[in-house]
């Protein structure tokens, strides 16, 4: 039971990640304890989980299958080297996450986290076009309000302003789409949002700028998460996949949110019929059990590679936890329980639901925009002048007092429930939060 926890005395060892650390270790907020959609507290009291962790438990928490597949994996095989060797799992695990790709990419390495995704997946790109005989590709493309981790790669062409500025000179040769984010045109869009496929000709516009035989790859998120749920416009994504086409530049979904089912799809890429040449992933891989991420690719990019004496290794690239069988397990426990529980159908059947849920909080103090796709949503505030993200900040510990989990980045309340959430579940979410908010000043 969660009151037979041996809380630790002394906090100050552990510098916690994104974490304003001082003022939680004044006030701890812990959980030990989780099933389904509900964690426990300290005290035992159930908190609501109303963002699948960090956006990655997407089959709800302590899955009896998943716990399962890691034990007796554990007892099995706990690891294996994964350069120059490999295990069953791995194989099976890639040509499952391949089996739910967007046709035509038929390959995934496999990497430990969202940001060794990110920064993989760049240097695969670099490194193709240095195969096909274009090594002055090196230029990389993203986007303002981008999250792509916090890897030098990930940061550098990522465009959330503190993670980036006190880092140095980042990578070179890096250049920025505009953000699609228009609240005076698209506040309380419904979906995707009706104006602002245009932005995407900032991709023509870069490329006019630095010659587009010098740009590798663009990078964009199908929906940015992290910066507060960015929904693409309509035509958007469309026109970037056109634009590189025309330039031969290599298009990098970063799928480390909307993979395996966010959306009610298997990927982003499937939900919006936009095929990238890679993709990168990590969390709902493995329901977000274990770390594990990974950067698919096309045939066209992995047979690039596949040249010049076979005993050579062809990439020079990898992790030692990369395809770690426990970690494997894991993926391939979470998989059959997407499939077996149909939980991309059943957020695709709750996405209209959830719309209505999150848009019925539309005129609540402070809300200044609503913002949902598939089984995400975000609820924009106001900010307190002079004090950007103490609004929602507060908000969210009133919300875990009150037993719910929120997830906040600035002044904007993002919401992303396991796919398992009931009807139910979404109602209990929106009134709590509704609660929440009719109480501020
Ligand atoms: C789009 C995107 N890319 C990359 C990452 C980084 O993933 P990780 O935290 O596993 O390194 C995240 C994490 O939220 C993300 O949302």
């Amino acid at each position: 039971m969660a009151r037979d926890q041996v809380m630790p005395n002394d906090l100050r060892a552990h510098w916690m990640p994104f974490t304003a650390n001082r003022q939680f270790k004044k006030a701890p907020r812990m959980l030990v304890e989780a099933d389904g959609m509900y964690y426990r507290n300290t005290t035992g009291e159930k908190v609501l989980d109303s963002s699948a962790g960090l956006w990655c438990c997407n089959a709800g928490h302590r899955h009896p299958k998943i716990v399962g597949a890691i034990q007796d994996q554990a007892r099995k095989l706990d690891y294996c080297p994964g350069f120059q060797i490999g295990h069953p799992q791995s194989f099976e695990l890639a040509n499952r996450v391949i089996d739910l790709a967007p046709e035509g990419l038929d390959h995934i390495l496999f990497t430990n986290s969202g940001s060794e995704a990110v920064d993989s997946a760049l240097k695969i790109a670099i490194a193709y076009h240095r195969a096909i005989g274009q090594g002055e590709r090196i230029r990389l493309i993203g986007r303002e309000r981008g999250y792509h981790g916090v890897n030098f790669g990930g940061i550098s062409v990522g465009g959330i302003v503190s993670n980036r500025k006190v880092y140095g000179s980042l990578l070179t040769g890096v250049d920025h789409l505009r953000h699609t984010h228009l609240p005076e045109l698209n506040a309380f869009s419904r979906g995707q949002p009706e104006h602002g496929a245009e932005l995407a000709e900032d991709l023509e516009r870069l490329a006019t700028l630095h010659g587009p035989e010098t740009i590798a790859a663009v990078i964009v998120e199908p929906v940015a998460g992290s910066t507060g749920v960015l929904v693409p416009p309509i035509g958007y994504l469309e026109r970037i996949r056109e634009i590189c086409d025309e330039h031969g530049i290599l298009l990098i979904f970063d799928e480390v949110i909307t993979g395996f089912g966010r959306l009610g799809a298997p990927f982003g890429s499937t939900h919006f019929g936009v095929t990238p040449d890679l993709i990168t992933c990590a969390k709902g891989l493995t329901n977000g059990v274990i770390p594990m991420g990974g950067v698919l690719c096309s045939a066209k990019i992995h047979d690039a590679f596949m040249h010049g004496p076979e005993y050579l290794i062809e990439l020079y690239h990898g992790y030692t936890y990369s395809g770690n069988p426990i970690a494997c397990a894991a993926g391939l426990a979470s998989l059959d329980v997407y499939r077996e529980e149909g939980l991309f159908e059943k957020a695709d059947g709750n996405a209209r639901y959830w719309e209505d849920c999150v848009h019925s909080l539309r005129g609540l103090p402070h809300v200044i925009d609503i913002r949902n796709e598939g089984l995400v949503g975000a609820v924009e505030l106001d900010s307190i002048e002079g004090t950007p993200g103490k609004r929602a900040f507060e908000l969210f510990i009133r919300a875990f007092e009150r037993g719910l989990l929120i997830r906040v980045t600035g002044d904007i309340i993002a919401l992303s429930p396991p796919l398992i959430a009931e009807r139910s579940h979404l109602d209990k979410i929106v009134g709590m939060l509704g609660d929440l908010l009719r109480e501020q000043d």
